[in-house]
């Protein structure tokens, strides 16, 4: 009988659970992730929360925000609202973007950086820790070496929160403003996203950056997909029969050789933080050098060099080589500019100031020569 009491209890709980998600106009996709039909209170934990339409949204506001990113004007549209910046991992490019995103909307920043910094040492939960920090913010960016570590701290949180990177898992927001670079780049050979070829090289088990990308891609049409990479080191199964389910070509392979036709080749990093040991990183790190030569080599004159940086610039790796730095195809300056836009723009949204943002515009009082590039 008790037995019978607990069971209907726990199964009331979860059906009230998830009742609880489908609050408001909230969708489910099969994975369980809330769809991004609407953003204003939303969390940003996944990938599959997006579709084509959220995705268009997304870019369509992000492209609103580049005079304020260029300081042609400044908006105050989030004067009084604070982020929670949690990162406890290393960061330099994800943090500060998210940072310089929100002050760029008028709101302030409040940083927690390292896990010996916060009482995440002391024992306490990812649920306390969230509980606490969303009393403090209105929104908060997160990035955590545990995978799904920020999904358990959203459950907690009452403020919307921003994933920036769950261990080997997710990386949304690089994926978002990686989709964003792409698109722009293709416009500039008037093509779109569909029909797309494009090589991954490296690190594609522990890289973060290029799961959250092929999923994201897995939306658009008739795209083919290269990976290149040491066998131990190949995309997870899941993603490549993901890729297959949605009619995409893949070609895998663990050398850099012959000529790959790519329209975009994403370079990444081997991920040492996450190998057992130094000395089995050290076994993949610059295994596949891209510089001037191998590009010439390998791939088109226009194909597009992107890279999530940073790029292991160290001699025994040295990955995407500085004589590639006056090659106008390499994008990876165009990717860091491009994140702030789109941080901006999933702030907006899920903030729920979109439309509002020019309201509360102000001019720029000091000399800026941000335009001119
Ligand atoms: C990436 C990350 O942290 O996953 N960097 C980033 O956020 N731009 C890639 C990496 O660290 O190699």
């Amino acid at each position: 009988m008790l037995t019978l009491l607990f069971y209907l209890y726990e199964n009331l709980a979860s059906s009230l659970h998830f009742f609880d998600k489908l609050k408001g106009s909230d969708y489910l996709t099969n994975t369980g992730a809330v769809l991004m039909t609407q953003f204003t209170g939303k969390h940003v934990l996944s990938v599959a929360q997006f579709e084509r339409e959220a995705i268009e949204k997304v870019f369509l506001v992000a492209d609103s925000m580049i005079p304020y990113a260029l300081r042609k004007k400044r908006t105050q549209v989030l004067e009084g609202a604070i982020l929670g910046n949690l990162f406890f991992e290393p960061s330099t490019r994800t943090r500060v973007s998210f940072g310089t995103a929100f002050n760029l909307l008028g709101g302030e920043v409040r940083e927690t950086t390292g896990m010996r910094n916060s009482a995440l040492a002391k024992g306490e939960s990812l649920y306390d820790t969230a509980r606490v920090l969303s009393g403090y913010s209105d929104i908060i960016a997160m990035r955590h070496p545990q995978e799904d570590s920020v999904a358990e701290f959203a459950e907690g949180s009452r403020v919307p929160v921003i994933n920036g990177g769950d261990g080997t898992n997710e990386h949304p927001t690089q994926a978002l403003l990686d989709l964003y670079t792409i698109e722009k780049e293709r416009k500039f050979h008037d093509e779109g996203i569909d029909g797309l070829n494009i090589a991954m090289i490296g690190d594609l088990k522990y890289g973060r950056t290029v799961h959250s990308l092929s999923k994201l891609l897995c939306l658009y049409k008739d795209l083919h997909f290269t990976f290149i990479s040491p066998q131990e080191l190949s995309m997870p199964t899941y993603i490549c029969d993901m890729i297959a389910n949605a009619g995409h070509k893949l070609t895998i392979t663990d050398q850099l050789e012959g000529s790959f036709n790519a329209d975009i080749c994403y370079q990444t990093r081997i991920q040492e933080e996450r190998f057992p040991s130094q000395d089995e990183a050290n076994k993949y790190r610059g295994k596949f050098r891209l510089n001037q030569q191998t590009y010439t080599k390998h791939f088109q004159s226009k194909t597009v060099i992107m890279h999530p940086l940073p790029r292991d610039s160290r001699a025994q790796a040295n990955e995407l080589d500085n004589d590639l730095n006056l090659n106008p195809n390499l994008a990876i300056f165009r990717q860091t500019d491009n994140g702030v836009l789109v941080r901006m723009a999933l702030f907006a949204l899920t903030l729920g100031v979109e439309d509002k943002v020019s309201d509360f515009d102000r001019p720029v009082n000091w000399y800026s020569n941000k335009g001119q590039s």
